[in-house]
């Protein structure tokens, strides 16, 4: 480390980018954002970065240009589909990235990412930062302090009208590879896998709702989204060609070695009051009384909030709460250490990585059983194989 800020380009300037990261990465004093890359910005917004606080000159005509900004960092936050191609292009370069998630569609696009990591000794990382939440923490803690053996795991990331931008990248599934089991269940998973004592799956069954002509209503407005501007006719592509062929509600249910099993729900659109995350664990502790500990709030940065998050325990006849994030986005703010660390090397994140892949293995064969592949022409991959 030379003292000077870790250069860095954002490849991707929608919401993730321009909303999320940028306003982070200006505000942090080892960060110096240098370069933008998105095709939309070279063929016609430009100027618009100078709403950002970034001169119109930081925008590249081509991807490639940005690796003469004598980079560190590239972050990712194009559609979900561009993540591999693009991440590599850095990583040849020797260029670090963190990747937003998923944070790629398959295991065999994340072999070929590392591979390409290796050759260059060039490191990356996947933006997981509910995973970094204090209350996630805790429950994590607690979970390991209270329960012996198998525990029971329920997490779920009910919306009430959640869907990104529906007709855009989000809702095709030939970009996105899949709707809200791999863009809400990506998080519930990275939170749950840190909760099995033994994550070694022996069984898998899931389902993808299908989507009806409502969900194109239940534009994420928060994010700016209405519903789609194109019309929608029905669940699948309309005659101007916006398609929506993506579910808007998935589940899976998996069982594992040691007799845990973890059930992920994650809906665009439900029926319920306000956006609602509730990750639940059922154990035994080592006296052999059941343990209930349950956090309750909403992940993210809706503002349709749960109003009083919580984080409780129940023992036998006795209950307590802890406390629980209250701040939206601190996540990313600790998201964004973390990446700070993994450029000065402080980082163990290749077993960061590793627990990734498994939460990508685990949504990869979950969108396979229930008929509706990530990426349609992946063949089946040997149960368990994991590269990293
Ligand atoms: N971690 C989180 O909480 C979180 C939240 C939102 C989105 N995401 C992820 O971030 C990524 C982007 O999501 P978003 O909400 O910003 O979407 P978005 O549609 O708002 O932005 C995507 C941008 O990528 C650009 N793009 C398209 N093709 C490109 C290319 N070839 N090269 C560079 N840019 C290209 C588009 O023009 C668009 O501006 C997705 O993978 C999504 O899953 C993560």
């Amino acid at each position: 480390m030379t003292g000077r800020p870790f250069r860095t380009a954002l490849v991707g300037f929608g919401w993730i980018n321009a909303q999320v990261w940028l306003p982070r990465l200006r505000a942090h004093r080892h960060f110096e954002v240098v370069g933008v890359y998105d095709p939309v910005l070279a063929t016609r917004g430009r100027a618009a970065v100078g709403d950002h606080g970034l001169a119109p000159g930081s925008v590249a005509d081509r991807l490639e240009d940005l690796l003469a900004h004598d980079l560190d960092l590239v972050v990712v936050g194009t559609p979900n589909h561009l993540h591999e191609q693009t991440a590599g292009t850095f990583l040849d370069a020797g260029v670090a990235a963190l990747i937003e998630k998923p944070l790629c569609l398959s295991t065999d696009e994340l072999g070929r990412l590392n591979a390409r990591s290796w050759a260059t000794g060039t490191p990356f990382q996947i933006s997981r930062p509910s995973a970094r939440r204090l209350d996630v923490d805790r429950l994590r803690s607690l979970v390991r302090q209270w329960c012996v053996g198998p525990v029971q795991v329920h997490a779920e990331w009910l919306r009430t009208s959640g869907v990104p931008r529906p007709g855009s990248w989000f809702t095709r599934r030939d970009q996105a590879g899949g709707g809200a089991l791999i863009d809400l269940g990506w998080h519930l998973a990275e939170v749950t896998h840190g909760l099995l004592p033994d994550p070694r799956r022996t069984s898998l069954t899931a389902e993808l709702a299908f989507p009806t002509a409502d969900s194109a209503q239940s534009g994420a407005r928060w994010r700016g989204d209405g519903p789609a501007t194109d019309a929608l006719d029905g669940p699948d592509a309309s005659p101007d060609g916006a398609v929506f062929d993506v579910e808007p509600d998935g589940r899976l249910l998996a069982h594992y070695r040691d007799g845990s099993s973890l059930t992920l729900r994650a809906a665009w659109a439900a029926d319920v009051d306000v956006d609602t995350t509730r990750v639940a664990v059922r154990g035994t502790g080592a006296d052999g009384e059941e343990c209930h500990l349950e956090l309750v709030t909403t992940f993210g940065f809706s503002p349709n909030r749960v109003t009083h998050p919580v984080l409780r325990v129940r023992r036998g006849d006795r209950s307590r709460q802890w406390p629980v994030e209250t701040v939206p986005g601190k996540e990313y703010d600790a998201q964004l250490d973390s990446t700070l660390s993994m450029l000065r090397r402080n980082l163990p994140w290749r077993a960061e990585l590793q627990s990734s892949a498994a939460v990508l293995a685990l949504l990869e064969d979950a969108y396979r059983v229930a008929g509706r592949p990530l990426v349609p022409e992946v063949p089946a991959r040997a149960a368990g194989a994991v590269p990293c």
